[in-house]
């Protein structure tokens, strides 16, 4: 089980799920419009052309479909998928390997594509501009450089930190997309899509409650649908109404608008002990007894997307939603 109900990096229980869960046509791929829009003409030119798809980057917060999407492309071009990621490759020697086998077209997939070690990182740039490589052949003085054709491919990254990749890395890809949070009417689509798959009975407007709570993250999403299905199995006649996701959501610790215990212990300390701040980072870590950074990276970008927080110079505040959702008036 995730420590947390509502984290949105994958858990073990997600891999079970997932692999059947995945759209495999853009068609079926739901929300992110614009990013959708784009790679439809892309990928119908390169196919008019016969030729390969410019290299993809895609960024975003975990859970959002950025893996789904490469193996879409890969679907939607007709082309085999080579999946690998940033710390799995650990010398230039191997990235070089994985080139050299790839074919004609192929589609090679770099998950967490900031954590490639510098040199590794150095085989792609040549390899993404001109397709091609320089190994070196032979040791000390006899040591030379001999430059090795690729095939034409595409290399589709993606990260959750776009802040730390390279700018060399970043400016050789040609397509850059950002990854948005879905809305509560996508996340209920993926959700009834989904319960038909796993075949569980799910209502409109219990689809309408989980999505509500989902963070707006289609894996979430996923997870709540199956935790939820369990517990109307055990609890109800299987069926997930209106009332079965409220019960079964709440007695999760995930509230109605996707807050959890932790979520509201931030904000609740913040008006209790600091009225509603500024309060600076460090001060609320210590206060709440987690570690800073945890806060800023984890519980933090949620809060802040969703208007119950605000960073100021001065440090943290909370906002009038805070003080509504849990239930006090707002200061003046
Ligand atoms: N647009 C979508 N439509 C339907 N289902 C989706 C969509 N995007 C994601 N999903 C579902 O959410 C799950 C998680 O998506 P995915 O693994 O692609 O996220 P990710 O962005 O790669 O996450 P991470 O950053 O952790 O690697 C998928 O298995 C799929 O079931
Ligand atoms: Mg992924």
């Amino acid at each position: 089980m995730p420590r947390r109900m509502i984290e949105t990096s994958i858990t073990e229980e997600d891999i079970k799920i997932e692999g059947s869960l995945r759209p495999q046509v853009l068609d079926d791929y739901i929300g992110q419009s614009k990013v959708k829009e784009n790679l439809k003409i892309y990928i119908q030119a390169a196919k008019q052309r016969g030729d390969a798809l410019d290299h993809v980057l895609f960024y975003g917060p975990p859970g959002l479909g950025k893996t789904t999407i490469a193996s879409i492309i890969a679907n939607e071009m007709g082309v085999h998928i080579k999946v690998t990621s940033g710390p799995a490759i650990e010398k230039p020697g191997e990235m070089a390997a994985i080139l050299n086998n790839l074919e004609e077209g192929d589609l090679l997939f770099v998950d967490e594509i900031h954590r490639l070690n510098r040199q590794v990182e150095e085989v792609l740039y040549p390899a993404m501009e001109d397709y091609c490589i320089d190994i070196m052949i032979g040791k000390g003085s006899s040591a030379r450089s001999v430059r090795l054709d690729l095939p034409k491919f595409t290399l589709v990254g993606a990260t959750t930190r776009a802040g730390l990749l390279t700018a060399p890395l970043r400016d050789r890809f040609g397509m850059l997309y950002h990854m948005e949070f879905y809305t509560v009417e996508e996340l209920q689509q993926i959700i009834m899509h989904s319960s038909k798959v796993l075949e569980v009975e799910v209502e409109p407007r219990g689809a309408m409650e989980m999505a509500r709570r989902s963070r707006g993250t289609p894996r979430l999403a996923n997870r709540i649908l199956k935790r939820v299905r369990d517990f109307a199995q055990v609890k109800y006649d299987g069926i997930i109404t209106e009332d079965v996701a409220k019960t079964a959501l709440d007695l999760m610790d995930v509230d109605k608008l996707g807050l959890d215990h932790i979520d509201r212990n931030i904000l609740l300390t913040m008006i209790e002990k600091f009225e509603g701040g500024p309060v600076g980072l460090d001060t609320l870590a210590a206060a709440i007894g987690e570690d800073a950074g945890t806060i800023e990276d984890v519980y933090e970008p949620y809060l802040i997307k969703n208007g119950f927080l605000n960073r100021t110079p001065r440090g943290r505040v909370v906002t009038h939603l805070a003080y509504q959702h849990l239930g006090f008036d707002s200061p003046k």
